[in-house]
């Protein structure tokens, strides 16, 4: 399994924030906003890695990761020169996915104890996965339709009367196929490629898992200011109460060995993680 990790956007739901600074790239309390997702994807196993971001904020992220081998990943950089929606991201990273299977994830999602994503990536074998989150406000998000027996239907992008409260989250799973929809979709009403276009397909092909989400997995979008603030202070939440961190793609890394923690010493020897909060925890957690 590859991923794609979608890190452009203008972000003008958080400007004046956004002026300079990525949306993406947003402090959620003690880590930019990406090493969440970045996270998640390392916790599901997946190593190759593919960011897009728009023409200005690219440099910023590759400054920030580098070429991922400090988290014992893989990760190249693709520019989106415009936002034109979610499906672009499998047109843009059409070469880079080849005949492979793909993860997308928004940079801006945040997943706490979603086991099912995870699982989900260990047990795809083709077709797509997405997940139903219940949520108290799906008019924001992409919302699924069920018809009486619970099958999945249709799946709305911010629909103005939602049909059911289950959204769905920034995280998607789809084989290679994925490239040919995507590159057949128009742009929506609101000029996007749609996401929403790309899993209806997979719908209508019989082959799209709907797998709704049990209690007890957060998921948490950090793109307007008040959610930004939220998902702080969840993090800082859990992080003080447990002594754990949340989104912490090195801890992430050891356990999966993809990083071993002679190569995590090594990087406070070199100074490449100076001496902070930050790598005290790490420090914890090889000592
Ligand atoms: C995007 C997608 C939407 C999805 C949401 C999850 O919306 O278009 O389908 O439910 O992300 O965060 P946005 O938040 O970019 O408006």
């Amino acid at each position: 399994m590859k991923s794609i990790v979608l890190a452009g956007g203008a972000g003008t739901r958080l400007w004046p924030l956004s002026l300079v600074t990525s949306k993406q790239l947003q402090p959620v309390y003690d880590k930019p906003m990406i090493y969440y997702p970045l996270t998640t994807l390392i916790e599901s196993g997946i190593r190759d890695i593919l960011l897009i971001s728009t023409p200005v904020d690219t440099p910023s992220f590759q400054k920030l990761l580098g070429d991922g081998s400090r988290f014992g990943i893989r990760l190249s950089y693709c520019v989106q020169q415009k936002p034109e929606g979610l499906a672009q991201a499998f047109t843009l990273g059409d070469r880079f996915i080849g005949q492979d299977n793909v993860c997308l994830i928004l940079g801006d999602n945040l997943f706490s104890g979603f086991t099912e994503i995870p699982s989900a990536c260990q047990r795809f074998t083709s077709g797509g996965t997405v997940f139903g989150y219940e949520v108290s406000n799906p008019q924001r998000y992409a919302v699924v339709n069920f018809d009486p027996a619970g099958k999945p239907l249709e799946i709305i992008e911010k629909p103005t009367h939602p049909k059911s409260n289950y959204a769905v989250p920034g995280i998607y799973f789809f084989d290679s196929d994925v490239v040919p929809i995507a590159r057949a979709q128009v742009p929506s009403a609101r000029g996007e490629l749609e996401i929403t276009g790309v899993m209806n397909e997979y719908l209508r092909r019989g082959t799209l898992q709907v797998l709704k989400v049990g209690r007890g997995a957060a998921w948490l979008d950090s793109g307007t200011t008040s959610s930004l603030q939220e998902a702080s202070a969840y993090v800082q939440t859990i992080e003080q109460r447990q002594g754990i961190k949340i989104g912490c793609p090195e801890e992430a890394a050891l356990k999966q060995g993809f990083l071993t923690p002679i190569q995590l010493k090594r990087q406070f020897d070199d100074g490449t993680i100076p001496s902070c909060e930050y790598r005290s925890y790490l420090e914890r957690l090889v000592a």
